[in-house]
């Protein structure tokens, strides 16, 4: 045979074989390797050209001719399985059962929930703003004259103690202005009595901090401070406002009893007891067999307390009361020691 004849046999060999190579490719990377295997440096063709030489030149550019065109074949069949490898892949993936990002992890993902002291001050707040009290917010690092002095606190008032108080240093205070960290959320009354103008219906939540620590005193705590200014407000109004909570809070039928108490920024001033929600009156341990259970201070607006926001005292009366949400949460939830709540322990948060 002469070599025209063996290069032509082996050419059409080629064809056949490469064809059936790249249908025989079921990966693309199977298909790239057999794409090297047939056009590489080492592959079948540069085998086949190697007998080039021998052909005799007559023959060379018809076998040139069919050699350009192979390649070209090999390219155009490379082409053409590949899109169809992929497409492949593609409808393999489409017709798989989905994947589904949203589904939960087998190990179930533990799940928080509000913190018992929150869940409170929302359930307070929830019954002042149905009674049409609009809830604000104060600083918890607070002037002293907001703090003590424009509620009427005399200067040596004890609550006004290095040991009862955390004193700090402000930068940019106002100078000779002292700061402290907020005894209590009465603080609020003067801000907002400042700022607005009569008719006014306002609660506040927030931490306050006393140089206390036990069982049932934490250095920090919250309180809820609710009051109301307008003309021609009375006692009789604020009674009215906390017997109406008392029952939405504890429910139906829990009576209020008012005390008489001091504090200096409110004229008079009361304590109000609840009904012991727990023996509803006949007396337990909680209510240390009194049948009721003390759960904040009120009073009616001092004259003075006006007289330092620039109201008129002549012409405005109004309310104000302070209560503390971790002794009514504690209350609530049967709780003994103020401390866990602070502790973040999750196997006591866990329970409320
Ligand atoms: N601020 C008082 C306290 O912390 C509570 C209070 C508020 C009393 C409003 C009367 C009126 O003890």
């Amino acid at each position: 045979m002469d070599a025209t004849r063996i290069i032509e046999e082996a050419l059409d060999q080629f064809g056949q074989d490469f064809t059936a190579r790249f249908e025989a490719a079921t990966t693309e990377q199977a298909l790239r390797d057999e794409k090297a295997t047939v056009l590489g440096k080492k592959g079948k063709l540069t085998e086949i050209l190697k007998q080039m030489g021998r052909v005799p030149p007559e023959d060379r550019k018809r076998i040139g001719e069919r050699v350009n065109a192979l390649k070209e074949q090999v390219e155009t069949r490379f082409s053409e399985r590949l899109a169809a490898l992929r497409n492949l892949r593609r409808q393999a993936e489409l017709s798989a059962p989905p994947f589904d990002l949203s589904m939960p992890a087998r190990i179930p993902t533990p799940r928080g929930h509000l913190h018992p002291l929150t869940q409170t001050q929302s359930d307070l707040l929830a019954i002042f703003r149905d009674l049409g009290f609009l809830a604000v917010e104060g600083p918890e690092v607070e002037l002293e004259e907001y703090n003590f002095t424009k509620l009427a606190f005399p200067p040596d008032h004890p609550a006004t103690d290095m040991q009862d108080t955390f004193w700090v240093s402000v930068a940019g205070a106002p100078s000779g202005a002292r700061t402290l960290l907020r005894t209590h959320s009465s603080a609020v009354q003067i801000r907002e009595m400042t700022r607005r103008r009569p008719p006014m219906a306002l609660v506040s939540t927030g931490a306050v901090y006393r140089r206390d620590d036990d069982i049932t005193h934490s250095p920090m705590f919250f309180q809820m401070e609710g009051f109301l200014v307008d003309h021609r407000v009375t006692f009789g109004h604020l009674k009215a406002v906390l017997s109406t909570f008392a029952e939405r809070f504890y429910g139906p039928g829990t009576r209020t009893r008012f005390r008489p108490s001091y504090f200096p920024f409110v004229e008079p001033g009361a304590e109000v007891d609840v009904s012991c929600v727990f023996c509803g009156g006949e007396g337990c341990r909680i209510c240390k067999y009194t049948g009721w259970i003390e759960i904040l201070g009120c009073g009616m607006i001092h004259p003075a307390v006006f007289e330092h926001c620039n109201l008129d005292p002549e012409a405005l009366t109004g309310f104000a009361f302070g209560l503390g949400v971790d002794r009514i949460a504690m209350l609530r939830y049967g709780i003994s020691d103020i401390r866990l709540f602070y502790e973040n322990n999750p196997r006591f948060l866990a329970q409320f």
